[in-house]
């Protein structure tokens, strides 16, 4: 039997429990009261719900042996109160009241245990044993349970920084290629063009079209980001034809054509996507719709869509942008420009879809306009 009210040492740190009786028969509680303090409980007796709340204030019980039936409040309602304030309270009914609907009403609020009077001592002490048992084990399950959504939380929290700090990363990483690839092209540029708005705009244009014309997100992105270079090969055109204002003679259109190969072998044979998209832009952007264009004379659907689109963004603002050997024109005159040359220079589907977002395309424009125009 000893072995049966082995002290919980779980809540009371290697104590006795403290035990709360509370029952308005004096000769009930002081029989339980002795019973239980055989075998090393400390016990305080309360006659009723209220002496209970008393003691409840002063000291929290490890378990409490509770009466039904009280004048003033019930036992149940007492039991209720316990188990919302002191959760780890263990809880075991004694009454005189044969009722199952009370015994059931008593287990669904929490008690342990519901011993009927007359009792027989082993009976309660087999009992008090079973509902220690199991508030060591729910204590030790709701630590284990807290313990572990402790744990999920921490790591939850040190997940989602690893995540911010990869995406801040993947942005940083993102942003200083786009900023590292814009710097080399400007720098092709800056030659004759004296503007790094030029390959701005060029590159929106691109990325407009695209989306425009249905290409998936990341393809358009693609297109956008690897359009400024594609007169990377200028660095390879001598000063004097590409600085020369007037017209070119035979030969110096040859040397200028041959910007488009540069720019295609400097960009060519990587792994890259974006460097493979920028090779395909810089070789085909002088191609032209009805093959008369350079440096291989591809035809139609034969010149890479990226080509074609960056052709159409490329014309556009070299038209509406004052450079060296020309004025801006005006948007109606670089449109109908452009129109007259819808089929032979430029794809027409690809010119229709561009002149339908007119609206876009100006705002670009305004957004990054030359600071000197
Ligand atoms: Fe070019």
């Amino acid at each position: 039997m000893a072995l049966l009210l082995e002290p919980d040492t779980t809540s009371a740190h290697g104590k006795p429990p403290d035990t709360l009786i509370v029952d308005d028969e004096a000769p009930v509680r002081r029989l339980l009261g002795r019973m239980l303090e055989q075998y090393g409980y400390t016990c305080t007796l309360a006659a009723d719900a209220r002496e209970a709340r008393l003691q409840l204030q002063d000291k929290e019980f490890t378990l409490i042996l509770c009466d039904v039936n009280m004048p003033d409040e019930s036992g149940l309602d007492l039991v209720k109160h316990v188990l919302t304030q002191y959760p780890n309270t263990a809880v075991v009914m004694v009454t005189g009241l044969d009722d199952p609907h009370i015994a059931h009403a008593a287990l669904e609020i929490g008690a342990y245990g519901y011993i009927l009077k007359p009792f027989q001592s082993n009976e309660v002490l087999i009992d008090i044993a079973n509902a220690l048992r199991r508030r060591r084990l729910e204590i030790e399950n709701r630590a284990y349970r807290e313990n572990l959504e402790q744990t999920i939380r921490t790591r939850t929290a040190a997940l989602q920084q690893a995540f911010e700090w990869l995406e801040r990363t993947e942005k940083e990483l993102r942003l200083s290629r786009e900023e590292t690839i814009q710097r080399l092209a400007i720098a092709a540029e800056f030659r004759d063009n004296s503007t790094a708005r030029h390959i701005q705009r060029m590159s929106h244009y691109c990325g407009l079209l695209a989306r425009r014309y249905g290409l998936d997100p990341e393809h358009c992105e693609l297109i956008r980001t690897a359009s400024p270079m594609h007169d990377i090969g200028k660095i390879g055109t001598p000063d004097h034809v590409l600085l020369k204002p007037g017209s070119f003679t035979p030969d110096e259109f040859k040397v200028i054509c041959q910007h488009a190969e540069i720019g295609y072998h400097i960009l060519n044979g990587s792994e890259a996507e974006l460097l493979k998209t920028a090779a395909i832009i810089a070789w085909t952007h002088h191609e032209r719709f009805d093959g008369s264009g350079y440096p291989r004379g591809l035809v139609g659907e034969a010149i890479p869509l990226e080509g074609r689109i960056a052709a159409i963004a490329d014309a556009f603002d070299a038209l509406t942008s004052k450079r060296v050997y020309k004025p801006a024109f005006s948007l109606d005159h670089a449109v109908d420009i452009m129109r007259e040359h819808r089929g032979t220079h430029f794809d027409p589907a690809l010119l229709d879809v561009f002149f339908d977002s007119m609206d876009d395309v100006l705002m670009i424009r305004d957004q990054y306009t030359d600071s000197f125009s």
